[in-house]
């Protein structure tokens, strides 16, 4: 079988590191300049960033053994940040025995490790996907990629949902489970700051408009410089998906002013638009889905509950219904 894998994201890294390991052609394709996907830490000048996912935790016993793997290679470290919580307008210590994984020296690592040997090809959007049948045939900007005997998607639900217009109406389960829901935004801002300004590393905030703050340099690898990250919650995201990012640059310094009580003075600040960050709550979990007939696979976070290790999973799940 020759498949075509589109998305270098942590689904489609463990989809096609499976499929290859069963001895299958696999030819992964990514809009991006590399592999990562959501779990991609931005390089700057000052050092790394974590932007979009900030750490994974393992649950499964399967993913615990793939963690072990990368902890041995140093491609994962573990991530002991001071933990604290927001929440009616009270900052307290939370912390917790949770164990925290992120990746070496950036978050996408043990994507990139996955895909290692793999015939990735990044800057390549595919923008059109025609199916005769028995083949699919990829495109980008009009140029044929290839044909192939499989085609999985490891993109986020809106993207695959309009990717596969030409074969929805093939499909009542696809049509029903695009349906369902959608993934919802986060807003990401970075700011700078002069001088360390909390005895914490990582703030959880709930019934707030930010959902999460953390300091960089708390994580190896990353920069050193005082930065602190900041997630919008989805509801302040989607209701302010187009503001201008100057407009959410001073939303996050006030939040940030509210929750330490100190005045801030941003050095930098740098905004991040995730359209797609996260699934909702309600969303019914399927692990990955594969349709025989149409020769597909669908794999990613949004199909098994959202993070970092359920989107490993799926994709785990997908490459074993395409081989059985
Ligand atoms: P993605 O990582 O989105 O990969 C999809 C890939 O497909 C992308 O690389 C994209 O470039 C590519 N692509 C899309 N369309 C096309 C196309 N047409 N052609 C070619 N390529 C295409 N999870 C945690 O466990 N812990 C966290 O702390 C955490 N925090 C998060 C914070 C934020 C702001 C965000 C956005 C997510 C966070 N997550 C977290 C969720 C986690 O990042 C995701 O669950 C996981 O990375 C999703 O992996 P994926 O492979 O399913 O999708
Ligand atoms: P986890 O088990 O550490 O956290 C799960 C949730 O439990 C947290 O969101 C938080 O609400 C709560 N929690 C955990 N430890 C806490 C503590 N010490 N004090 C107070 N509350 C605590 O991690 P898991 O389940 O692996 O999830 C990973 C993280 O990814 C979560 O924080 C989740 O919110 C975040 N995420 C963010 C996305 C985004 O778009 N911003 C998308 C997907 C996941």
């Amino acid at each position: 079988m020759t498949i075509a894998i589109i998305g270098a994201g942590i689904a489609g890294a463990a989809c096609a590191a499976a499929l290859t390991q069963q001895g299958h052609d696999v030819v992964v394709f990514d809009k991006g300049r590399s592999a990562g996907g959501r779990m991609s830490s931005k390089r700057t000048e000052q050092g790394y960033l974590d932007l979009g996912a900030q750490y994974f935790t393992a649950r499964s016993d399967a993913f615990r053994a793939q963690c072990d793997k990368w902890l041995q290679t140093d491609t994962i470290s573990r991530w002991n940040g001071r933990l604290a919580v927001f929440d009616g307008g009270n900052l307290m210590p939370s912390p917790d025995n949770t164990e925290r994984y992120i990746g070496q020296p950036a978050m996408q690592a043990p994507v990139v490790q996955l895909l290692n040997n793999i015939h990735l090809q990044c800057n390549c959007q595919i923008d059109q996907l025609q199916f005769d049948g028995k083949y699919w045939q990829l495109f980008s900007k009009g140029i044929a990629l290839g044909s192939f005997s499989q085609l999985v998607l490891a993109i986020p639900q809106q993207q695959a949902q309009q990717l596969l217009q030409p074969v929805l109406t093939q499909s009542a389960r696809l049509t029903t489970l695009f349906a369902a829901t959608a993934l919802l935004p986060c807003w990401a801002v970075n700011i700078q700051l002069e001088q360390p300004f909390l005895p914490y590393d990582a703030i959880f905030v709930k019934n707030h408009p930010l959902s999460w703050l953390a300091r960089q340099a708390s994580k190896p690898g990353r920069c050193s410089a005082e930065h602190w990250l900041l997630h919008f919650s989805p509801a302040f995201s989607a209701q302010h998906l187009e503001a201008s990012t100057e407009v959410i640059a001073e939303q996050a310094v006030i939040a940030l002013q509210q929750i330490s009580g100190q005045p801030i003075n941003a050095v930098t600040t740098l905004c991040h638009r995730w359209r797609y960050a996260q699934q909702a709550a309600e969303f019914p979990v399927a692990g990955a889905i594969y349709l025989p007939a149409l020769a597909l696979g669908l794999a990613g976070d949004w199909l098994n509950g959202g993070r970092v290790e359920n989107a490993w999973l799926s994709g785990v799940q997908l490459a074993e219904e395409l081989t059985l």
